[in-house]
């Protein structure tokens, strides 16, 4: 049994003070509880602290997560952020391989299964982003391209409990373009990763770990993807940026 997950990727957006406000925003309308959905919200890294702090006051129900880290534990890495410090601050989820990191920062598959490796060690779950080019999807080899992902960003990864590895299918040419994929097209991927996670850590496994989709994710049409045997929530990006927007995604998912 699969809890359903929403998750908010807040990109380069909200500054500190903004960055509280959304998350007091978003605790006042999920104060009632989220039921088995479990939301993580994942602000820019200057934001964690103060996120995190509101989830503390407020009680809030749901979690914090970053949107990257890396996989040295410490040392002359200027600029970036060690697993380690993430913990200390809250967070236990993290955003690895979004599309943008792996087209505008170089990041490669040997990376994304570097920091995955270095997250669980540290307790913190990754929510592992995959997807396909609109030029790789209107060719046909969408599946192919993502199951050849989902192998190399997951190789060598020992995982015990099937909650604390979360994959996201997000094609690219749906992030932010307001052109979302059809159900039929998430759960045709989604299957297919169901799949792949089975042939590499075993059924029992593969039937535990979330399979998320993202993309032009909002409220007028997440309830259709959760109608997906192999959709078990979403990753959201702009809808993510207004409380009531958020919350109504989670509501739709309860
Ligand atoms: P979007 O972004 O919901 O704004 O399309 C999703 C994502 O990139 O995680």
């Amino acid at each position: 049994m699969r809890n359903r997950m929403i998750a908010g990727n807040w990109k380069m957006n909200k500054s500190y003070s903004e960055g509280v406000v959304l998350a007091q925003g978003l605790a006042r309308e999920l104060e009632g509880g989220t039921g088995d959905v479990d939301v993580v919200v994942c602000p820019p890294t200057v934001d964690l602290k103060g996120v995190a702090t509101v989830i503390e006051q407020e009680s809030a129900p749901f979690s914090l997560g970053a949107q990257n880290a890396y996989f040295e534990e410490s040392g002359a890495y200027t600029g970036e952020t060690a697993p380690s410090m993430l913990t200390d601050i809250g967070a236990t989820y993290c955003i690895i391989g979004h599309s943008e990191r792996r087209g505008y920062f170089g990041e490669t598959d040997e990376d994304i299964n570097k920091k995955a490796k270095a997250l669980m060690a540290h307790g913190i779950v990754p929510i592992s982003c995959c997807g396909e080019s609109l030029e790789v999807r209107e060719a046909g080899k969408h599946v192919e391209f993502v199951v050849d992902q989902i192998r190399k960003d997951t190789e060598g990864l020992v995982i015990d409990d099937p909650s604390k590895y979360v994959v996201a299918y997000e094609p690219i040419w749906a992030i932010g373009t307001g052109k979302t994929a059809t159900a039929d097209d998430a759960q045709e991927v989604c299957g297919a990763i169901r799949k792949t996670l089975a042939e590499v850590f075993g059924q029992e496994v593969a039937d535990g770990i979330r399979v998320l989709y993202g993309g032009s994710a909002k409220p007028e049409n997440v309830a259709g993807f959760l109608e997906k045997e192999d959709v078990d929530g979403a990753l959201v990006g702009g809808a993510s940026l207004k409380a009531d927007s958020f919350a109504a995604m989670v509501k739709a998912a309860m």
